[in-house]
């Protein structure tokens, strides 16, 4: 399966089978996760858990055996790094067949800490099961998906601009970077509020962050990482048609709306 494909094909999966991670899928994981860097350049430590060992569990995911924990220092960008790698090893792992559920809030949260040994000075943002689809889901899971409209996107030209904020882009005028920033469109984003902006002026994409949530601690913003995630579909994407993965930070000083943060820029040449 392609990046392109995975980022189609992928669901939360919340719903297992029951059957154990495979070994040969548990190591193609954690060796894929040695490579998944970031444009911040930030380190992240990854850790497979054996839900039997470990004791750990989440309200809202059954029948998983194994979950995936990533930990890395506090730093500026930490929360969009962490998602840019993490949503990579998620789409790897949709790749081999294995499901995912980004998890922030649905778990004992300093159990999971406690597993990962996390250090004063280190955060662990978010985890995800990994295991096998079950071919029925949990009626939790189907409550869950229908509360957030997890099956819905907002529209092309509710997201992303042309040149400035007041004028909508729509998906015909996208010209080339319509694949990439349709892979934005699609990304899973916590309680799937999409917090995504894009406002593309010529041969940059700026992108940015609408915050439509509280920050959910005092020290990180989720929607950061939600950013993240949004950053790795476009570049994953735009790498398939070519293009080179290529941020900066440098806010174009462009009039913003309410609530509305700028995040980095991805610029051709
Ligand atoms: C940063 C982040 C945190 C999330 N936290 C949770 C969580 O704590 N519990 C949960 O059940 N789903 C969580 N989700 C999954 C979202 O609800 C889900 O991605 C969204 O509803 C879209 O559905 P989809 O992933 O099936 O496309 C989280 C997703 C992201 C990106």
């Amino acid at each position: 399966m392609t990046t392109a494909e995975a980022i189609r094909s992928r669901r939360s999966v919340r719903t297992f089978s029951g059957e154990a991670l495979r070994p040969e899928d548990a190591q193609k994981i954690a060796a894929f996760a040695e490579t998944a860097d970031n444009p911040y350049g930030l380190p992240i430590t990854w850790m497979l858990l054996d839900t039997k060992k470990t004791g750990l569990s989440s309200p809202v995911i059954v029948g998983e055996d194994t979950f995936i924990a990533g930990k890395m220092r506090r730093a500026p960008h930490a929360e969009e790094a962490f998602g840019y790698s993490f949503e990579r090893i998620v789409l790897f792992a949709e790749s081999i067949g294995v499901g995912t559920t980004w998890i922030a809030g649905t778990m004992d949260r300093s159990a999971f800490e406690k597993a990962v040994s996390l250090a004063a000075d280190e955060v662990m943002p978010c985890v995800s099961p990994l295991g096998y689809p079950a071919k029925k889901k949990s009626v939790r899971e189907s409550l869950m998906r229908k509360g957030v409209k997890a099956d819905s996107r907002l529209a092309f030209s509710k997201v992303f601009f042309d040149g400035a904020f007041d004028r909508p882009l729509s998906r015909e005028n996208a010209g080339k970077w319509e694949p990439a920033l349709e892979a934005v469109r699609l990304a899973p984003s916590a309680v799937n509020r999409q917090p995504w902006r894009a406002v593309v002026c010529a041969d940059r994409v700026h992108f940015y962050e609408k915050r439509t949530a509280a920050r959910a601690g005092a020290d990180w913003d989720i929607q950061k990482i939600d950013m993240g995630i949004a950053l790795a579909h476009f570049a994953l994407t735009a790498q398939t048609c070519g293009l080179p993965v290529s941020f900066r930070t440098e806010d174009p000083g462009l009039p913003v709306p309410a609530n509305t943060e700028y995040i980095a820029t991805y610029a051709l040449g």
